[in-house]
């Protein structure tokens, strides 16, 4: 039998109004605008204010503007997946809300959990159930609310996050373009380099846990800024390979937004100039599994079909990947 293949036939995205910048934080912690900058690329990033609304309702925004872009009702959507660290509750899962909010009613609907590479392992779960014919229509949703899990007295992590999400609508390929191959790591961080520590099943919530702010980021930069640069040059360099796909055959880099100089040691390995990558951390900072939906929004209008893109990220667990997609809008 053979495989159909996927295409992203749609985009749509969700960003709060509200922009923290570096000036403001400059005023929360002890930190400033230039450090910020010159070692991350981030001058502002948007957060959630709405206390009542979290990840589920960014993603419905982002899933409903996809589905209006491609005329899709959303009764038709097969399947619903959400990456996402900052689910609204540990269960039912966030993709499960979504499903219920923008109504589509014929979907099933789950949660995928790989952090900063959520976005296209769930690109990539979603494509095979397109491929396998399983599913003819498919929502892939990348939403975090990261100013949940965020300690804004913690200069190391505050200045790094910020909210929001991206959608993608998958149907059935006609032509040659579409998600065409995906490489996907995963190195198990026993040692914690990049976690949340408590509310899990290994730490339930106490009160112990929430004086010792246990319920939010904790990294170690460096170590995790090593990993992350060597981990996403790396699988880049790969999928490359793996499919001949020389410098001058990729359109464009579109990398997780962790930190501008992982991204630019990327983009050097790639053989690629800066003109070919997408950037949006200086006006977003890292959204975790929106950041790669979101650059593909805000870049729509300069895609042309038929495109070479090299989609990468990394991101705690430790879980790294790339997708090549061939545009096809
Ligand atoms: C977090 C990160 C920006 C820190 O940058 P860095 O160049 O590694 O900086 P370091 O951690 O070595 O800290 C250098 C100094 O700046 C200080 N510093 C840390 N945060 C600061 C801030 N917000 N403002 C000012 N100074 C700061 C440190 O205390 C340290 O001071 P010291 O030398 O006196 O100890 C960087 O490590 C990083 O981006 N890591 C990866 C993040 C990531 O990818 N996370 C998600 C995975 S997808």
């Amino acid at each position: 039998m053979e495989l159909k293949k996927a295409k992203i036939s749609a985009v749509g995205h969700y960003l709060p109004e509200y922009r923290l910048t570096n000036f403001e934080l400059e005023k929360m912690v002890d930190t400033n605008d230039e450090w910020i900058r010159t070692r991350t690329g981030i001058k502002e990033r948007r957060i959630l204010k709405d206390p009542d609304k979290a990840s589920a309702y960014m993603g419905a925004e982002a899933a409903k503007e996809a589905l209006e872009s491609a005329g899709v009702d959303p009764k038709e959507i097969d399947l619903i997946i959400v990456a996402t660290v900052t689910p609204d509750y540990l269960f039912p899962a966030t993709a499960c809300l979504v499903q219920e909010m923008i109504g589509a009613s014929n979907a099933f609907a789950f949660d995928l959990s790989a952090a900063c590479s959520g976005f296209v392992y769930a690109l990539t779960t979603g494509s095979t159930f397109v491929e396998s014919g399983n599913a003819k229509k498919v929502l892939v949703i990348g939403s975090d609310k990261m100013s949940s899990i965020i300690d804004y007295t913690d200069r190391t992590t505050c200045i790094l996050f910020g909210d929001g999400a991206g959608a993608v609508l998958l149907e059935e390929s006609d032509d040659e373009t579409g998600i065409l191959d995906s490489i996907h790591h995963t190195e198990g961080d026993t040692n914690c380099s990049l976690y949340q520590h408590a509310g899990g099943s290994r730490n339930p919530a106490t009160i112990e846990t929430v004086q010792a702010k246990q319920h939010v980021i904790s990294q170690d930069g460096r170590a995790v800024f090593k990993k992350a640069t060597m981990g996403m040059a790396d699988v880049s360099l790969e999928i490359m390979e793996k499919n001949n796909l020389s410098a001058d055959d990729v359109a464009w880099l579109v990398p997780h937004q962790a930190n501008l100089r992982i991204i630019d040691a990327t983009a050097n390995r790639m053989g690629l100039t800066s003109e070919k990558v997408m950037i949006n951390i200086d006006r977003y900072g890292n959204t975790t599994a929106a950041t790669i939906p979101l650059c593909l929004y805000d870049w729509k209008n300069k895609l042309n079909k038929g495109n070479n893109l090299v989609l990468a990220a990394f991101g705690g667990g430790f879980t790294w990947g790339a997708v090549y997609v061939k545009w096809s809008i």
